[in-house]
């Protein structure tokens, strides 16, 4: 009886030692199989029971109880630990990794901060207001008359308490101007609101950049010497800049700017529609009225102000045919802007 005994302990024993040296899940299962199945190791031990008087039964039922219960019990514990470290081991660290995708600017305003960069290094400070502007500085100060039709409510969002959506970012000059005494020499990029029915070149939000110069002696051949710099920091050199007469009741004279077409040197294209030349935005000197208004003489004060759709200058600088694209937000349009591409 005592060699079975000893075959007994010394299975548990090689069996102990094969699953501590055991090193993948599969080898276990072998182990198991080896020393616990119908016809492993321990049962062909107790095959011999049969041979045993009946006195020596009960021990060798024990001792063969205990070679089981040790072997399951040590499987469990190696099974555990192979597990967490199985999953360390699958990590192959010489995967290239996921790359995340990097977010960029949207063009409208990358299109702004390079607007405002070329401004400050020409000594413009940037000045904002709110959206929701109140009808004095919108209209008011900038002497528009009552019966002005931008006035209308077909034109300009009003809300309930009178108040309404900015329709353009010349209300900053007002609030600069109420706020500071000459010299001021700000721009303040924002959103304005009109009630335009949306198409290719027409939004109902909009941004804007207006820019506003008062000090002494401000001429017309200066506004037209800083929008020139500025097509050529924003667009290059070849740029030029035109004037035609037109009319704001905030400056006099007014007049509307263009740039010569950056797509075809202003020889012409269809971009241009053949004239050379691309519509920009309104400008002019500040009106003597809009500086009463604000406290300002007139006979000791001049200044300039202007205004730029931002939308078009992103358009003619990415070459963007109609505006609402700049609005949907499909990231197929917008990773063609991203620098990380
Ligand atoms: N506010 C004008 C517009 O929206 C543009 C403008 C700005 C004109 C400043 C003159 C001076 O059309």
């Amino acid at each position: 009886m005592s060699s079975l005994k000893e075959k007994l302990e010394s299975a548990l024993h090689s069996g102990l030692k094969e699953i501590k040296a055991a090193k993948d899940i599969g080898l276990i299962e072998e182990i198991r199989i080896k020393f616990l199945g119908k016809k492993g190791v321990v049962s062909q031990h107790l095959k011999k029971v049969g041979q045993l008087s009946p006195e020596e039964r009960p021990e060798i039922g024990k001792t063969a109880n205990l070679c089981k219960t040790s072997i399951i019990s040590a499987i469990e514990e190696k099974k555990k630990i192979l597990k967490s470290t199985t999953s360390d081991k699958s990590i192959d660290i010489s995967l290239p990794g996921r790359r995340r995708g990097i977010g960029s600017k949207h063009p409208i305003s990358q299109v702004i901060d390079d607007a405002v960069g070329i401004f400050r290094r020409m000594g413009f400070i940037v000045a904002d207001g709110p959206d929701i502007e109140d009808e004095f500085h919108n209209f008011d100060a900038l002497n528009t008359p009552p019966d002005h039709p931008s006035r209308d409510v077909q034109d300009t969002f009003y809300l309930d308490d009178g108040r309404l959506l900015r329709t353009q970012t010349s209300p900053v000059q007002i609030r600069v101007m109420e706020e500071r005494k000459p010299p001021v020499r700000i721009v303040a990029p924002g959103r304005c609101y009109r009630r335009d029915t949306p198409d290719a070149t027409h939004s109902m939000n909009f941004h804007q950049i207006e820019g506003l110069y008062v000090d002494k002696h401000v001429s017309l051949a200066e506004l037209k010497g800083t929008l020139l710099t500025f097509a050529h920091e924003m667009f290059g050199k070849d740029v030029n800049v035109r004037f035609r007469p037109h009319f704001f009741p905030f400056t006099e004279p007014s007049l509307e700017y263009d740039f010569s077409c950056v797509n075809c040197n202003g020889k012409g294209c269809s971009v241009c529609k053949q004239s050379g030349w691309l519509e920009i935005s309104g400008a002019g000197m500040v009106d003597p009225e809009v500086f009463k208004r604000v406290g300002y003489d007139p006979e000791e004060y001049s200044g300039y102000a202007f205004g730029m759709g931002i939308e078009r200058l992103a358009m003619i600088r990415y070459k963007i045919n109609d505006i609402r694209l700049l609005y949907e937000n499909d990231i197929r349009f917008l990773q063609q802007f991203s620098h990380s591409n």
